[in-house]
């Protein structure tokens, strides 16, 4: 019977049954690929797995004592949060137990992992466990990012399986912990789907399937605080964002310092994030392999763009070495081009 009492569905309001959850979705996936082993399914639920336990972590680190530092720093020298620590041990027990990867390149591992016990595994992982770690303790949305390569014929799984450009990737994409877990997945050549974790179901839910960004919008993400090192190219760009010509409005300004959050913002509303490199950082900030690769197929198999400070296209660079830093900007299709032209 129908209830109005918030246990179960209002009155005249249907129960949807037919549920696509992630594991429902790969499955499908699979069958439409003949020469599908099933591995890349397996590794996704892996993936999967460890998404669900991150976000379990962080909802309760308040309570459980896991704020603060874990008191060591990474290979990028950034100082590591506990849950930094925990997030990279949860993804790297799910990669090894789902024995379908051979080799995993993390933000907070200085080298390569190789699964030397997982023979058989084909694929090779990149990971940023926890994106936007800063935020964490004041519960400001974090996420995971992740790119999937497949390992030369062959390969038992070399550094050469993963020092690859972006438009080599199979899969990629992020998991963004926020008000809900939110999923964003895409496959080369194919859409952006967005899964949304239902806590009472444990599972993803399909909840905006064919993800496609506005053509434009007037909305921009940068930390404006690093202005002073910008070249004036940049300054220009942003500079002219804040005008208004013809009576026209400026552009609004958005800023949460975790990637996947802005990045999420600006799939669904559309408008441009960038965190170019600049007089301080002059390869940039963002890591080529686990931040900007996987980001830049998300944009673009959504319609988007996505480029580095030279104005190359993001998923051509090829990285010489695991850690390697980008500028990047990335959004909508016309607001990239302006990027672009001011760069010319
Ligand atoms: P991480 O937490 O993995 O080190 O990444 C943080 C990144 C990214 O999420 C964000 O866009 C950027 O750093 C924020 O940097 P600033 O604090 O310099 O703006
Ligand atoms: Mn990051
Ligand atoms: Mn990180």
């Amino acid at each position: 019977m129908a209830s109005t009492n918030g246990n179960g569905p209002a009155e005249g309001e249907k129960v949807n049954t037919n549920i696509v959850t992630l594991t429902r979705f790969l499955t499908e996936e699979q069958v439409k690929h003949k020469e599908a082993t099933g591995d890349f399914t397996l590794l996704c639920h892996a993936l999967q797995f460890s998404f669900k336990s991150i976000a379990y972590y962080i909802r309760r680190a308040t309570l459980v004592n896991l704020t603060g530092l874990a008191g060591s720093s990474n290979t990028t020298g950034d100082e590591q949060k506990k849950l930094d620590v925990i997030s990279n041990e949860l993804f790297i027990e799910a990669m090894r137990s789902s024995g379908k990867c051979a080799l995993l390149v993390s933000e907070e591992e200085e080298d390569i992992i190789y699964f030397k016990d997982s023979t058989n595994a084909r694929y090779a992982v990149a990971c940023d466990p926890i994106d936007g770690s800063s935020n964490l303790d004041a519960g400001v949305s974090v996420g995971t990012i992740f790119g999937i390569h497949k390992l030369a014929e062959g390969s038992k799984g070399t550094k050469e399986d993963i020092l690859k450009p972006g438009t080599e990737l199979v899969a990629a994409g992020f998991t963004m912990y926020g008000a809900s877990a939110q999923l964003v997945i895409t496959m080369k050549g194919g859409s952006v789907n967005g899964f949304t974790l239902d806590n009472g179901l444990g599972e993803f839910i399909l909840t905006h399937p064919n993800m496609r960004l506005p053509r434009s919008r007037a909305i921009y993400s940068v930390n404006e605080g690093n202005s002073l090192y910008w070249d004036d190219k940049v300054k220009r760009y942003f500079n002219s964002l804040k005008e208004a010509p013809d009576g026209g409005k400026p552009y609004s300004a958005r800023y949460i310092g975790s990637m996947v959050a802005d990045a999420y913002r600006t799939l669904l509303y559309g408008g441009i994030f960038a965190y170019p490199a600049d007089k301080k950082s002059p390869k940039g900030k963002l890591r080529i392999l686990y931040e900007c690769a996987p980001m830049a197929m998300v944009f673009e198999n959504a319609g988007g763009q996505a480029v580095n400070s030279k104005m190359e296209r993001m998923l051509e660079v090829v990285p010489q070495h695991i850690h390697d830093k980008s500028g990047l900007f990335m959004g909508s299709y016309d607001e990239v081009e302006k990027v672009k032209a001011f760069h010319k």
